[in-house]
């Protein structure tokens, strides 16, 4: 397949733009080829899929969503542990029911790719029923997706707390039926809950049964002020919070880590020398009043980070709208906490939402989307709706106007894999 288009992505973890593009795919949907090309199609044109009127990105990428938060978005206005408790957990228990879990994924999978995210890390219910309809709603739609049963044994609701052997049993064989099914599309995620709800014992389990199959992980870290006297009073003998993931074994190159909004240097030091991720949920830290995120700290220390919207935590499943919320969160910290954090600018927005992809794919950690043999997946953008022509002279503006123009609205195209390029229903 021969796309002419105009290509905006990330070389060598710098914005390019090559207004005349020539993207070139095998049969596999592997990327042979992005070249510039000519500004006038040339005879051989009738053998291009002729995009020249959009802008075309790499398709987007959600590091940290909960599926079974998408109908309870926007509700209540409590902090972490209360909303956990009154909307959080009724919404959760209600997916046992396998075609309410099935029709709640497929819409949030749906409406995710509306909005051009072709992959995403997801939390399930600790439910296997849950978690089983998650990946077939992933696998009908095509979507490339992590997901795991977000284990809880213990301080938690009841529904939702299973023994270890119980919780080791279900992601044995959730692990073994849908890990790296539908050609690679789809990846099992070790999900221990949080500190809050998960003893020792299963964070140790989890760990090792991580390990065992080569899994990435994902957990809580550090989001609330209520949730770290929590953690506290769980295991006192340990220092902080991050050791107690550390101490479990959790800690390591494929481990991401929610919200890590207070950290301290120590616990950062840790992170670092682990190698672990860190995913920024700037619009749940803030609909949750959970703080502020010391962002620019963190990329200075050279921690990796990457983003994620945190739904139901989160409200819009529009990953440009994270990139905004990036941005606001950023000054926000600029203003109130600490002058000398200088705010970071659409461009470095942009490129902690495309490391989503690098982090979870454990491939480079250096974004390269012009890189031959790559799976590549692309969404198109209208260039008038965005402005191009006048937004056209510097990379700063191209991205501030695909941030602030596409937060709230649906892209024009999306294609995934060896897939076609689908149109995307605006309804
Ligand atoms: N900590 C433990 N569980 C959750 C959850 O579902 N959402 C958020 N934002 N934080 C959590
Ligand atoms: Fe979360």
């Amino acid at each position: 397949m021969r796309i002419r288009t105009s290509f905006w992505g990330f070389d060598n973890d710098n914005p390019v733009l090559f207004e005349n593009a020539l993207i070139e795919f095998d049969k596999l949907g592997n990327l042979v080829n992005i070249n510039e090309t000519l500004a006038e199609p040339s005879a051989e044109s009738s053998t291009y899929i002729d995009m020249d009127d959009f802008l075309c990105l790499p398709a987007l990428c959600d590091a940290h969503s909960h599926f079974a938060q998408f109908d309870i978005r926007g509700l209540g206005d409590g902090e972490l542990l209360d909303w956990l408790r009154d909307f959080v957990f009724p919404g959760e228990i209600e997916m046992e029911d396998y075609n309410k879990a099935y029709n709640r994924a497929y819409l949030y999978f749906k409406e995710s790719k509306k909005f051009g995210t072709s992959r995403i890390a997801s939390y399930s219910t600790s439910g296997e029923i849950a978690t089983d309809a998650a990946f077939k709603a992933a696998e009908d739609l095509g979507v490339r997706a992590f997901i795991g049963n977000s284990m809880s044994d213990e301080n938690f609701a009841e529904e939702l707390c299973k023994s270890v052997s119980e919780n080791i049993a279900i992601s044995e064989r959730i692990c073994n039926k849908w890990h790296n099914s539908n050609g690679g599309k789809l990846k099992y995620i070790a999900s221990p809950r949080f500190a809050g709800s998960c003893s020792m014992k299963l964070m140790r389990a989890c760990a090792d049964f991580a390990k065992a199959n080569d899994l990435n992980i994902q957990t809580h870290l550090s989001e609330n002020k209520a949730e770290l006297d929590l953690i506290k009073s769980r295991f006192p003998e340990i220092d902080t919070y991050t050791e107690v993931y550390d101490n479990a074994g959790l800690l390591g190159d494929k481990t991401f880590l929610g919200h890590s909004v207070y950290l301290s240097d120590r616990e950062l030091e840790i992170i670092k020398e682990k190698e672990s991720i860190i995913v920024h949920c700037p619009s749940s830290n803030i609909f949750l009043r959970s703080g502020i995120m010391p962002t620019r700290k963190y990329l200075d220390l050279g921690m990796k980070v990457c983003a994620g919207n945190d739904i139901g935590g989160g409200v819009s499943l529009s990953m440009f709208n994270e990139a905004k919320s990036i941005i606001e969160s950023s000054k926000i910290y600029k203003t109130i906490c600490d002058q000398e954090k200088k705010e970071l600018n659409s461009v470095e927005a942009l490129k902690m939402i495309y490391k989503n992809e690098c982090f979870l794919e454990g491939k480079s950690t250096i974004i390269n989307h012009f890189a031959t043999g790559k799976e590549l997946d692309l969404i198109f953008i209208k260039k008038e709706r965005i402005n191009f022509k006048k937004n056209i002279e510097n990379e700063q503006n191209i991205a501030s106007a695909l941030i602030y123009y596409m937060a709230n609205n649906y892209v024009d195209a999306v294609k995934i894999g060896a897939g076609k390029i689908e149109e995307i229903e605006k309804k």
